[in-house]
C-alpha cells in the first residue's frame, strides 16, 4: 500500500481544513454540517439522498457546473446551482451546490479495493514524472490513460474524461487524498473531489 501523508508531503499537499464560519443561506439554516475539507463544507439536506456542499475552489465549481464536465458513473450527480452565497476568507466566492448525498469507503469493499489500485496505479505514475514538479499528476494521469490500464472499462473511461477535463479547464488532479474517492449507496466509487487548483 502506498503511504498516503507520505504521497501528499511531496506533493506540498497537507491537510489543511478550511476555517471559514458556514455561509448564511435558507437553505442552509438547521443544516448538520457532515464534512469539511480544504476548500469545501458539506451539510446533510436530511432527506437521505441529498447535500448541500458549499464550495470555494474554482476547480471544484467548474467540475461540478460545467457544460462539458465529465459524467458518468463514477462522477458525482449535481442536482442544483444555488449560486453565490458568501466568501471564503482565502478571496473565493462561496457557491452553494445541491448534489448526491455520497459515503466513506468502508473498508474491504469492493469500492475500497478499486480505489486502493487506482491509487496505486496513479502514486506509481506520479514517481515516474516526478521531476516534473507540480504538473507531475497532470503528466502522470495523462500518461495513465493513455497506455494500457488494468483496471475496468467503466473507471477506465472515468480517468480518461477527467484527464481531458483537467486539460481543458488548467485544474491538477487531486486524487491522493482517501477522502476524494466516496461511494453511492449501490457500492458504486465515485470520484467525488478529484481535481484542485494551484
Ligand atoms: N457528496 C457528498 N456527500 C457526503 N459527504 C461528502 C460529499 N462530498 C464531500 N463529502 C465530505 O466532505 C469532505 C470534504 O469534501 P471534499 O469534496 O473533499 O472537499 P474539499 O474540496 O474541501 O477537499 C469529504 O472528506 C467528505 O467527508
Ligand atoms: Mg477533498
Amino acid at each position: 500500500m502506498i503511504d498516503l501523508d507520505e504521497a501528499r508531503a511531496k506533493l506540498g499537499r497537507q491537510a489543511i481544513v478550511l476555517p471559514d464560519p458556514a455561509p448564511e443561506h435558507p437553505l442552509l439554516q438547521g443544516k448538520r454540517e457532515i464534512g469539511r475539507g480544504e476548500y469545501s463544507i458539506v451539510f446533510d439536506k436530511g432527506d437521505g439522498e441529498r447535500v448541500y456542499k458549499v464550495i470555494s475552489s474554482p476547480a471544484d465549481y467548474f467540475l461540478y457546473t460545467a457544460e462539458d464536465r465529465p459524467r458518468g458513473p463514477h462522477f458525482p450527480i449535481v442536482h442544483a446551482d444555488h449560486g453565490i452565497v458568501g466568501r471564503a476568507c482565502s478571496g473565493y466566492p462561496f457557491h452553494l451546490l445541491e448534489m448526491e448525498k455520497l459515503y466513506p469507503l468502508p473498508v474491504g469493499s469492493d469500492a475500497a479495493l478499486l480505489a486502493a489500485k487506482l491509487l496505486e496505479m496513479y502514486w506509481s505514475a506520479c514517481q515516474q514524472w516526478s521531476r516534473l514538479g507540480m504538473d507531475m499528476g497532470r503528466i502522470a494521469l495523462h500518461h495513465m490513460v493513455t497506455h494500457p490500464l488494468d483496471i475496468n472499462e467503466g473507471m477506465r473511461e472515468s480517468l480518461r474524461a477527467l484527464s481531458d477535463f483537467i486539460e481543458e479547464y488548467q485544474v491538477l488532479p487531486d486524487l491522493l487524498n482517501a477522502d476524494n474517492l466516496m461511494m453511492r449507496k449501490d457500492g458504486t466509487l465515485v470520484l467525488s473531489d478529484p481535481v484542485f487548483i494551484a
